[in-house]
C-alpha cells in the first residue's frame, strides 16, 4: 500500500501555502480536516487524491532528518505492536538558506468513516463493538516509552479495521522518560513556550497521558464531551474500567475535559495573539495556519 508523493502538486501546493500565509488570504486552500496543531489540506492529482500536514519549518537538513527519522521509527513501532496505520510519505523542499519546508502525506482516506463522526451516525451497537476494539488496539499499543494521541477523531475504520491518522507528533519516550520529539520545533507556534525551560518541561508534563493506557482513555473519553458526544461515556466507561486496574469515574472523565478545554483554549488564544503580533506589529506574515476557533 505504499504510494510516490506526486512532487510537482506538492510544490504547487506549498506555494499556495506561502501565498496564503504572505496574503492572510486562505480562502484558496482545500482543507480537510482541522486538527489540534495543524490544518490539513486536500491535495487532488492525477495519482489520487492526498492528506497534507504541513509541520513547522525546519531551521537547518540536519533538524528535518532526525525528525524524519524519528516518524519513521514511530511508525515501526506502532506496526511491530500490531496498530494499523495510514501510510504516510513525508515530503521536502529546501531554501537556499537551509530552511526546510515538510509536509506528512497520507492517501485521503473516506472521512464518513472517521470515528468521530460514526459515533454520532451508527448506533450503540456499533458503538460498542467499535469501543472494544479500540480498547484492544489501546492496550496493545500504548506503553511508557509508546504513546498514542487517540481522540476519535484519530482514526478512520475501514473493512472493520481501525486506521489511525495522526503520526505527524512521534510520541516516543527514552528509558529515562525524555521525549524524542523535538518539543520545541512542534513548540514553535507557542512563543509563550520557548521563553523558559521550566515551561517547556510543563508543557512536555502534558504529554504523560499518552503514555499509558489509563491517560489514553481518560483523554479519549474527555474529548467526547467536545465532540458532544457525551452520552457514550457511561456505556464506555464501563467497557473501560473492565480493563483497568484503577477504574475511571465520570466526574474524572468531566473534570479532565475542562481543564483540558481551558488548555487549548489558552493556547489558541495565545496563538491568535502572536499572529497579529506579528502582522500588525512586525509586519511579516504569521508563519503557521490555524485552524479556527473551535467552540467547547
Ligand atoms: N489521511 C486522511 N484522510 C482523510 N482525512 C484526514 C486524513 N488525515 C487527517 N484527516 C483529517 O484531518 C484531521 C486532523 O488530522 P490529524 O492527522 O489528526 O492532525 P492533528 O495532529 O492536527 O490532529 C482529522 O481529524 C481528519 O478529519
Ligand atoms: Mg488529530
Amino acid at each position: 500500500m505504499t504510494f510516490t508523493v506526486p512532487h510537482t502538486a506538492l510544490e504547487q501546493l506549498e506555494s499556495q501555502v506561502r501565498q496564503a500565509l504572505h496574503t492572510t488570504d486562505d480562502s484558496a486552500l482545500d482543507v480537510l480536516g482541522y486538527g489540534e496543531i495543524t490544518l490539513v489540506l486536500r491535495l487532488r492529482t492525477e495519482a489520487g487524491s492526498f492528506a497534507c500536514k504541513r509541520l513547522p519549518a525546519f531551521s537547518d537538513p540536519a533538524r528535518f532528518e532526525s525528525y524524519r527519522r524519528s516518524l519513521d521509527e514511530y511508525l515501526r513501532r506502532l506496526a511491530e505492536r500490531g496498530l494499523t496505520v495510514a501510510p504516510t510519505e513525508v515530503w521536502h523542499t529546501r531554501a537556499p538558506s537551509g530552511r526546510v519546508t515538510a509536509y506528512c502525506v497520507q492517501r485521503e482516506l473516506p472521512s464518513e468513516r472517521l470515528c468521530s463522526r460514526l459515533l454520532h451516525t451508527e448506533d450503540d451497537v456499533w458503538a460498542k463493538n467499535f469501543f472494544a476494539r479500540f480498547l484492544d488496539r489501546v492496550h496493545a499499543t500504548v506503553h511508557h516509552g509508546l504513546g498514542l494521541d487517540a481522540q476519535a477523531s484519530n482514526w478512520i475504520d475501514m473493512d472493520g479495521e481501525l486506521t489511525y491518522l495522526d503520526v505527524t507528533t512521534p510520541l516516543m519516550r527514552d528509558t529515562r522518560g525524555r521525549e524524542r520529539l523535538d518539543v520545541r520545533l512542534f513548540f514553535t507556534s507557542l512563543p509563550w513556550v520557548l521563553r523558559d525551560a521550566v515551561r517547556l518541561s510543563m508543557a512536555t508534563s502534558i504529554f504523560d497521558k499518552f503514555y499509558e493506557p489509563r491517560g489514553v482513555l481518560l483523554d479519549f473519553l474527555g474529548n467526547l464531551h467536545k465532540e458532544r458526544l457525551d452520552s457514550l461515556v457511561p456505556a464506555f466507561l464501563e467497557q473501560a474500567n473492565a480493563r483497568l486496574a484503577q477504574p475511571l469515574t465520570a466526574e474524572e472523565v468531566a473534570a479532565y475535559y475542562r481543564g483540558d478545554a481551558r488548555m487549548w483554549e489558552l493556547i489558541q488564544r495565545l496563538r491568535a495573539a502572536d499572529r497579529l503580533w506579528h502582522r500588525k506589529v512586525r509586519r511579516r506574515p504569521y508563519p503557521f495556519l490555524l485552524p479556527p476557533p473551535v467552540a467547547r
